[in-house]
């Protein structure tokens, strides 16, 4: 097999510090990464954690050094990023933005060069998490793979819909945190109802990773049938709280396909 050559960073920042980890977790990673000196900060810890890690001096020094070139920004900070970059053939670029089309990214860099959108998750820094991505080379493929595992999708709209449940992450926390706020209108300690919530809630996280048991059989086998659970689930969970969790992600969509 190939190997990843080096892989540069535009942007170092909560989501390429990940990747970096991720990346250098094994001997089986890149041969080196190479860092945009914006974001000091992390870009000098990520150095001092690994060997092949180096911090250059410009966006473009980058850019001429890496086989792969991640585009790791905010998107509103692509254009200033990339204005006036040489890119060279060979080079694959990969962009994180979220809902930044190929279209726009193609348009900033002025390139031809192949482009893969992707949407990382932060859990990439223990190679544990799968990465949805639209069509890759082979080199993209197998540096996703590193990190555990790709999900290719036909095309933008559906990498969209993916993006959109990536806004859904913060409400799940704050389910479990109404939980213990619950409990605290009966007179419980908060700080004992979220110890007690939260340690059950992270238990779930076996059955969620196995992918054999669907979410249907998840939830029978957290349920006695009539019993505590499943009233819940069912009293919650009726037409319009769906219809309007439903809609908030519609919404979603529609900020990530503006
Ligand atoms: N975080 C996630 O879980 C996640 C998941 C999937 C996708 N994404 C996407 O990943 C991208 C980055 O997100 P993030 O959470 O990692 O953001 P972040 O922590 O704010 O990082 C952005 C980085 O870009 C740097 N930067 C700003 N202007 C630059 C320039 N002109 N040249 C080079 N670097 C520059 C910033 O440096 P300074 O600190 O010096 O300003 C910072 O290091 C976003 O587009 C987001 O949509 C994030």
């Amino acid at each position: 097999m190939q190997g990843l050559g080096t892989v540069g960073f535009i942007g170092v920042g909560a989501i390429a510090t990940a990747m970096t980890d991720g990346l250098l977790a094994g001997d089986d990673g890149p041969s080196r990464v190479v860092l945009s000196p914006r974001g000091a900060r992390n870009a000098a810890q990520l150095s001092a954690r690994h060997r092949h890690v180096s911090v250059a001096a410009s966006n473009q020094e980058v850019a001429a050094g890496a086989d792969i070139l991640v585009l790791s920004v905010l998107p509103g900070q692509l254009h200033d990023a990339v204005a006036g970059l040489r890119l060279h053939d060979g080079q694959v670029l990969v962009s994180v933005l979220a809902g930044v089309s190929l279209h726009e990214i193609r348009e900033a860099l002025d390139t031809d060069l192949p482009i893969v959108r992707t949407i990382p998750l932060p859990p990439v820094a223990q190679r544990g998490a799968v990465t949805v991505m639209t069509e890759a080379p082979g080199v993209v493929t197998q540096m996703f793979d590193l990190l555990g595992g790709c999900l290719p999708v036909p095309d933008e709209a559906q990498l969209s819909v993916f993006s959109a449940m990536t806004g859904s992450f913060t409400g799940l926390l704050q389910y479990v945190a109404t939980l213990s706020r619950w409990a605290g209108t009966q007179g419980v300690p908060v700080a004992d109802a979220e110890r007690f919530i939260r340690d059950a809630v992270a238990g779930l996280a076996p059955g969620l990773r196995d992918s054999q048991t669907s979410m249907d059989q998840l939830i029978r086998a957290h349920e006695t049938p009539g019993g505590l659970n499943e009233q819940l689930r069912r009293e919650f969970f009726d037409d319009r709280t769906t219809a309007a969790l439903q809609s908030a992600l519609d919404n979603l969509l529609h900020v990530v396909t503006r």
